[in-house]
Formats: structure tokens, C-alpha cells, sequence
């Protein structure tokens, strides 16, 4: 008991750090964007500038000049931002170990989806990190990386491919998870493998007073726009976990490619408006045309969640709002880790601090018993108890019956 508190300790720090990480990290990335495009030439700037920007914050005023080539004095202090990037995947590379690792077949195994030994799938999702980033970096030293729409879309269909594969192998959420840890791997090898390199040898050509080759910046300047695009996408996915999906487990990877066009979408919208003012319609047509695909994509596809409950919704098969069977399903299924004393091995404490011991705690908790456990599978986590559709068609019974009964059924 103690050492499943002080796992969960740990978890609870890990999870701060990486979102204090992240939210530097985002932050710097915002802030550099905006420099990028408002250092404009102006007026008396010094010698040798490209460009400057004035800002006013922290209680003083600050002037921001750009240079390209080696300014007269080279400063001896330079501010690098690395850490804030590299602390955001180390943690997030813990926090993937903690929690989707430690607890492999609650949260990334799905039997239904595919049977993996708890060790398969970790070797699995570990090993696919690293072989995305060998493929997407091996694309760029093809002709394709001439063009920026060649680029752009292969590594695109390169991320759906990865999306299909691991939706084939993981729970949804899994996958999920596991596609935000790669596309957030690719964006930090962009960093410390393309970039970082590129502006040492800046700094480097700097000091000997030789321009850095053209060539080696343009390189540099892809890969971060590659991972301007990829970023929005990715705290989605990141967060997208904490919401049960109502998703079919078999198309996750439709959802994962629709939200990464999507986030792409809207960052060029922004990147476009606030380059030339224009502000483009047809993003937001994109968007709404492919949130509408997900959503139906959720109702109807085969094996849908929301298509099973509309079955259970049945009339023929809806029978009375009796409670009895409701309380043996919710004891052999939901009480070993909703309790107060969970003998889960691995849960401290009751999940969310939703407990499922009493009547009334059932009956206070079955509006969200019918979002987890019969819109959606998201509960049982990965089905480890074995909920079957009749046990799942009992719980929607009784939902039903006390939703018509007037019972206090609100969400
Ligand atoms: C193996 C342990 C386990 C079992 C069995 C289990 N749960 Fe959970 N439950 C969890 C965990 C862990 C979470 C928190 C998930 C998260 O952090 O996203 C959770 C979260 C929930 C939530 C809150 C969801 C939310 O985010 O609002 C509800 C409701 C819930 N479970 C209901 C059920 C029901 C109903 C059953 C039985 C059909 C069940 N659980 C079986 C572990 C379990």
C-alpha cells in the first residue's frame, strides 16, 4: 500500500514537472515566432541589422535586434533555450514509463484490439520512437525535401501509417498516447539532431567572422517548421487521454490523422494572418469538415461504441431498472479499484476518487458509469475485468429505466 502511494507521489511530481516543462517550452516557441515576425527593418537600427522589434514587460522596455551576419563584437554571453524542450520529453518519456509501462495493460493493451504481453507492448512502443525517427529523418535526405509540399506530405502520410499501425497494436488511448510521444520525439530530434547543430556552427561561423552556409540554415529553418505545425497537435493528443473516447478502438488512428491535419490547419491560419493580415476562410471549413467526419466516424462506424449503445438502447431490449444485477456487475467489474481501499495491485486509492461500494454510490455515479463504461468502453481501463456486452446492456438497462423514472440521472 505504501509503495503504491509513493508510485503515485511520484507520478503526481513527474506529471508537474513535464507540464511546467511544457508550458515553458511553449511559451519560448510562441514568443520566438512572434520575434521572427516583428523584427521588421526600421528606422536608425544599428549597423549591420536586419531588423528590430521594441516590447514593453517586466517593467522595462526592450529592444530586440536581428542579425545575420557576425555583429561588430561578438558577446561573450549568449542565451541558448534547450532545456526547456529537452526537460519536456525527458519527462514526458518518465511520465510514458510511470504510467502506460508500469500499468501496460490497463492503459496501452486492449484484448480486443490485440492480445500483447505487457513486455511486447512496451518493446513495441519503445522501439517504434525510435524507428519513426530514423524513417522521418531518412526522408530529408531524399529529393523529396526540395519541396516543402513533397515534405510536408510525406511526412504527414508517414505519421498515419505510424497512427494505423499502432492502433492495430494498442488500446485507443494507447495509441494515442503513443503517437503524441512520437510526433513529440520527432519534434526534439529536430531540435537536438538538426537545429541546435545548425546554430553552433552559427555562433562558430559568427566568431570567425564567416557566414554559416545557406544551405545548412534552410535545413535547420524546415525542421522548425515542421515542428511549428506538429506542436498544437500534440498537446491534444497529450491531454486527450483524460477525456474516455467514444471512440471505435479499431479507427483511432482516423481520429489521430484528422487531428493532425487539423492542428496543422489552424496553426497555418494564424501563421498566415499574422504575416499578412489575411485571414484565410478555408481552414475553418477544413476543420469543421473533419471534426463533423469524427464525429460521425464515432456513431457509425463498425465496432462503434456509440453503435453498440444505440443497440443497448433497444426497447426490445430494455427491461426493468432493477438494481440487483446492476450491483454484481459493478462488485466483480468496477469495485476492486473503485473502492475505498482499492486491492488493485497499483491503485492507492479509489480512481478520481470515484468509489463504487454502496448502492448509493452507484446511483450517485451513473451518469458517469453511462459515459465510461456504456457510451464508450473507456472503462474497465483496457477491459482487464472482463466486462462483457450483456454486463454492459444491464448497466444501460437500469440507466435507462431510472432516466425514464425520473431518477436524478444528470451528468
Ligand atoms: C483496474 C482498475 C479499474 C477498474 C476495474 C475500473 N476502473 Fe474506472 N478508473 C480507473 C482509473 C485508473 C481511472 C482514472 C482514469 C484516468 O485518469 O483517465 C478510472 C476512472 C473512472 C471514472 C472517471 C472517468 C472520468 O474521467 O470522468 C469513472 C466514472 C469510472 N472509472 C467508472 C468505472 C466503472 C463503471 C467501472 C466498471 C465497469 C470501472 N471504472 C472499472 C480504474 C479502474
Amino acid at each position: 500500500m505504501l509503495k503504491d502511494f509513493l508510485w503515485e507521489i511520484l507520478t503526481y511530481g513527474m506529471r508537474w514537472l513535464h507540464v511546467v516543462a511544457a508550458i515553458a517550452w511553449m511559451g519560448f516557441a510562441f514568443h520566438t515566432r512572434e520575434l521572427e515576425r516583428k523584427t521588421k527593418p526600421r528606422d536608425a537600427m544599428p549597423e549591420g541589422a536586419v531588423g528590430e522589434a521594441w516590447s514593453i514587460h517586466g517593467f522595462g522596455f526592450y529592444r530586440t535586434v536581428k542579425y545575420l551576419v557576425p555583429p561588430k563584437n561578438m558577446p561573450a554571453y549568449l542565451i541558448w533555450y534547450k532545456w526547456q524542450a529537452k526537460t519536456t520529453w525527458i519527462t514526458g518519456f518518465a511520465m510514458m514509463a510511470l504510467v502506460y509501462y508500469r500499468g501496460a495493460e490497463l492503459y496501452l493493451i486492449d484484448p480486443a484490439v490485440f492480445a500483447l504481453p505487457a513486455w511486447a507492448a512496451i518493446a513495441l512502443s519503445i522501439a517504434g520512437l525510435g524507428l519513426s525517427w530514423l524513417i522521418y529523418d531518412g526522408l530529408f535526405r531524399t529529393p523529396l525535401a526540395n519541396s516543402e509540399t513533397a515534405i510536408v506530405t510525406a511526412a504527414f502520410l508517414l505519421l498515419v501509417v505510424l497512427a494505423y499501425l499502432y492502433s492495430q497494436l494498442f488500446s485507443s488511448r494507447g495509441a494515442m498516447m503513443q503517437m503524441g510521444a512520437t510526433m513529440a520525439t520527432l519534434v526534439i530530434a529536430n531540435i537536438v539532431v538538426v537545429i541546435l547543430p545548425t546554430l553552433r556552427n552559427m555562433v562558430a561561423g559568427l566568431s570567425s567572422g564567416l557566414p554559416p552556409p545557406a544551405e545548412l540554415i534552410a535545413r535547420g529553418m524546415q525542421r522548425g517548421r515542421q515542428n511549428n505545425y506538429m506542436v498544437l497537435t500534440i498537446v491534444f493528443m497529450m491531454i486527450s487521454n483524460h477525456f474516455p473516447s467514444a471512440f471505435a478502438p479499431r479507427y483511432a488512428w482516423v481520429l489521430i490523422a484528422a487531428v493532425i491535419v487539423i492542428g496543422g490547419v489552424i496553426r497555418y491560419f494564424f501563421d498566415t494572418m499574422h504575416e499578412t493580415g489575411i485571414k484565410l476562410r478555408w481552414p475553418w471549413g477544413v476543420s469543421a469538415l473533419l471534426t463533423l467526419l469524427l464525429v460521425s466516424f464515432g456513431a457509425f462506424a463498425p465496432g462503434s461504441d456509440t453503435r453498440l449503445a444505440r443497440r443497448m438502447d433497444d426497447p426490445a431490449r430494455r427491461g426493468s431498472g432493477d438494481f440487483t444485477p446492476v450491483k454484481s456487475v459493478i462488485a466483480a467489474r468496477c469495485s476492486m479499484c473503485h473502492a475505498s481501499a482499492p486491492v488493485w495491485p497499483g491503485i492507492a486509492s479509489p480512481p478520481k476518487g470515484i468509489k463504487l461500494e454502496t448502492p448509493q454510490e452507484i446511483r450517485i455515479h451513473a451518469a458517469q458509469i453511462n459515459r465510461v463504461a456504456v457510451l464508450s468502453h473507456a472503462m474497465p481501463p483496457g477491459n482487464v475485468t472482463g466486462l462483457t456486452d450483456g454486463e454492459r446492456a444491464t448497466l444501460a438497462r437500469w440507466i435507462a429505466a431510472d432516466a425514464e423514472a425520473g431518477e436524478a440521472v444528470k451528468p
